[in-house]
């Protein structure tokens, strides 16, 4: 989005997601100063996010519409919510969308995707959102990509009207619930103190914080370590615009195979502390 000229402001997270008092403070900050007109939407990753897989909690969901609802008086600040990960649910009963409490279908966009719960070869995905916005979101895609590919849509049907779809998303979450469950007791066999992680309910990422001294950074050893002993992990400065902290990275349980987890964990550990 930078690239594209698009100014990003980012807000602090917490365990239950994006601190949303954090976003009325900036949009306050900037309603002050006059440049509310330039906030054009509030992007949410509303499920197990990428990349801390942390998940946005009920009353949050319902003050995060509340505070777009009071800062659009002069023009629309919609919430996007990005729910590509929402089916990969490995705990509880899962939460109701924002979208759900937008009862009139006019402050928020809830998309979610096939990608992660069926297969990212496909690239579907779908929307609801409010209807004035439909046309002019049409045309866009329809000049960025000629339209979604129509055999795509109909194996997406079929998958759906077979129930072949259903079935696939609760073996694909059985099968990353072992992953993630490999994961995690490896990080706590492993990591040395002062290592924190996340425990993601659902999606494919764990967050972890090191000592405010060690960079994860591409640049730095750990990574080079890390690399050279057959660890790949995303830098948390990535995920961040300028002034990010140095000392987060992401782990993706996802595509790499059950049996090399726990190992590659132990190297990870390894090379933490070393770098300590
Ligand atoms: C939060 C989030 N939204 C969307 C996507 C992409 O979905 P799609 O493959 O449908 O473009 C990703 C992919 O990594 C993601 O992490």
């Amino acid at each position: 989005l930078a690239s594209l000229g698009v100014r990003v402001m980012g807000v602090p997270m917490d365990e239950q997601g994006m601190q949303v008092e954090e976003v009325e403070k900036l949009l306050a900050q900037l309603q002050r100063r006059g440049e509310l007109a330039r906030v054009k939407f509030i992007y949410c990753t509303s499920y197990y996010q990428n990349p801390t897989g942390l998940t946005l909690s009920l009353a949050r969901r319902k003050r995060l519409l509340e505070i777009a609802r009071k800062f659009s008086r002069k023009h629309r600040i919609l919430i996007l919510e990005d729910a590509a990960y929402r089916e990969l649910r490995y705990d509880g009963k899962g939460l109701p969308s924002i979208k759900s409490f937008d009862a009139h279908n006019e402050y928020s966009v809830l998309t979610q995707t096939f990608s992660k719960p069926f297969a990212p070869g496909l690239k579907l995905g779908y929307t609801v959102m409010p209807q004035d916005l439909l046309t002019a979101v049409l045309r866009q895609k329809g000049n960025h990509d000629f339209g979604s590919a129509n055999l795509c849509q109909w194996i997406a049907l079929e998958a759906m009207k077979t129930g072949a779809y259903a079935k696939h998303v609760s073996r694909l979450c059985k099968h990353y619930r072992r992953k993630r469950d490999v994961m995690l007791t490896a990080l706590q066999q492993y990591m040395p103190e002062g290592v924190q992680w996340t425990i993601p309910a659902g999606g494919l990422y764990v967050w972890l914080t090191l000592p405010a001294g060690i960079k994860t950074g591409p640049d730095g050893s750990l990574f080079e370590k890390c690399l050279e002993n057959g660890v790949l992990y995303v830098p948390g400065e990535y995920a961040y615009g300028v002034d990010a902290p140095r000392n987060h990275l992401r782990l993706c349980f996802g595509q790499v195979p059950m049996s090399k987890i726990r190992g590659g964990v132990k190297r990870l550990a390894e090379a933490i502390r070393e770098t300590r």
